[in-house]
């Protein structure tokens, strides 16, 4: 048993099987051996490729999303951008780097829980205080003249969690599905919680009677996914993951949407090498609030312009070729990553998931 494992040994041992949700939360994000605390991340270098991670086009098609948000809001300054989950802070720099319209607006605030991976955000960010991010609406009647003394945007901040603050968009990708979540089987005519115990010096499944009910198989419990959190801040809230329902998911094989990842392969079985791999729980999309919209990625990239910008990649791939520069290369790989982004086998089947803005 690894350091980890031992760990929620302890924890059996004096309270008996813990819900499997709690050994996915060590397993993820223990301070000390959690697969994020301690090594894990997503890039080429990392542990799986997002789409962020893919090259800078995602990004550009998201600044292109933000700029149509901004002006159906009345292009409002600030503009508050709330990324969670933002991993190492690709998705923002490629934002950044597309230099949307709405950027002397912008407050981009990059939301990450480990802290390892938060100190990498200054590595490529001009980082400001949160006291920058969050300046009074110059709208507001009691915006003072003291914020005219702020920089323009964009300001970018980091944060360990979600400011209390309104937000006019709230984005998450692949953060849902990092989110603990506990299991439920249908088992000998019963619904039974899906616990974590001891066979011998190995942590394993026990199964409990549960008051709650389920028809047949395996189905996560996710309970909202964090969208509630992110629906408090008032704005937008598009969240993009690999989705489901939960009687689908309950048909399949559960080792097909509970999954874990390592060094770019599958891993093992998620009760063994805790804090050494990814656990990843594929989101069920009705157990999240009531959605506003849920869209194929490769459509919603579709919608929000990614064929014009490798149209535009194109035509400077023309014109460049012969001078071989970082332009010309960036503007030639776009056709690529839009084939990975939108491929209907791959991240193109991801959903985008939106809820329209709260009434504040
Ligand atoms: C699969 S990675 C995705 C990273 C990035 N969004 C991307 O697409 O490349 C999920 C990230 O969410 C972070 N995370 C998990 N729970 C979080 C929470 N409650 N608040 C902020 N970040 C969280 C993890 O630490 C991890 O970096």
């Amino acid at each position: 048993m690894n350091q980890l494992e031992q760990r929620v040994a302890d924890a059996i041992r004096r309270r008996g099987p813990v819900p499997f949700a709690e050994v996915m939360e060590l397993a993820l994000y223990d301070p000390d051996f959690g697969f994020y605390a301690a090594h894990g991340s997503a890039g080429r270098r990392g542990d799986f490729i997002t789409s962020p991670e893919v090259g800078p086009l995602f990004g550009a098609v998201v600044a292109n999303a933000l700029d149509t948000w901004w002006r159906a809001a009345g292009s409002p300054d600030p503009f508050v951008v709330v990324e969670a989950g933002a991993g190492v802070g690709t998705l923002a720099r490629s934002v950044l780097a597309a230099a949307p319209a709405c950027a002397p607006t912008l407050r981009y605030v990059l939301v990450e829980r480990s802290a390892r991976l938060r100190e990498r955000h200054g590595d490529y960010l001009a980082l400001e205080s949160a006291a920058h991010a969050f300046a009074p609406d110059r709208e507001d009647d009691d915006y003072d003249q003291r914020a005219l003394d702020l920089p323009t945007g964009p300001i970018v901040v980091s944060l360990s969690e979600l400011p209390r603050v309104g937000a006019h968009v709230v984005i998450a990708n692949e953060l849902l599905d990092n989110l603990p979540v506990d299991l439920l089987e249908h088992s000998d005519g019963r619904t039974c919680e899906v616990r974590v115990g001891l066979d011998g010096e190995r942590l394993s499944e026990v199964l409990i009677p549960s008051e709650l009910s389920i028809e047949t198989g395996r189905e996560p419990v996710q309970n909202g996914g964090g969208v509630h959190d992110a629906r408090s801040l008032g704005g937008r809230v598009v969240v993009i993951d690999y989705a489901d329902t939960t009687a689908s998911m309950a048909s399949r094989p559960w080792a097909d949407w509970l999954r874990t990842y390592r060094s770019h392969e599958r891993g093992s079985d998620p009760l063994t090498d805790l804090g050494t791999q990814d656990i990843t729980c594929e989101v069920a999309v009705d157990q999240l609030p009531p959605l506003t919209s849920n869209t194929a990625q490769a459509d919603w990239l579709r919608a929000h312009g990614i064929d014009e910008l490798v149209e535009e990649g194109r035509k400077v791939w023309a014109e460049r070729a012969h001078l071989g520069d970082l332009e010309a290369m960036q503007a030639r790989s776009r056709v690529s990553e839009a084939e990975a982004l939108t491929d209907p086998t791959g991240l193109g089947a991801f959903r985008v998931l939106e809820w329209e803005p709260s009434k504040r």
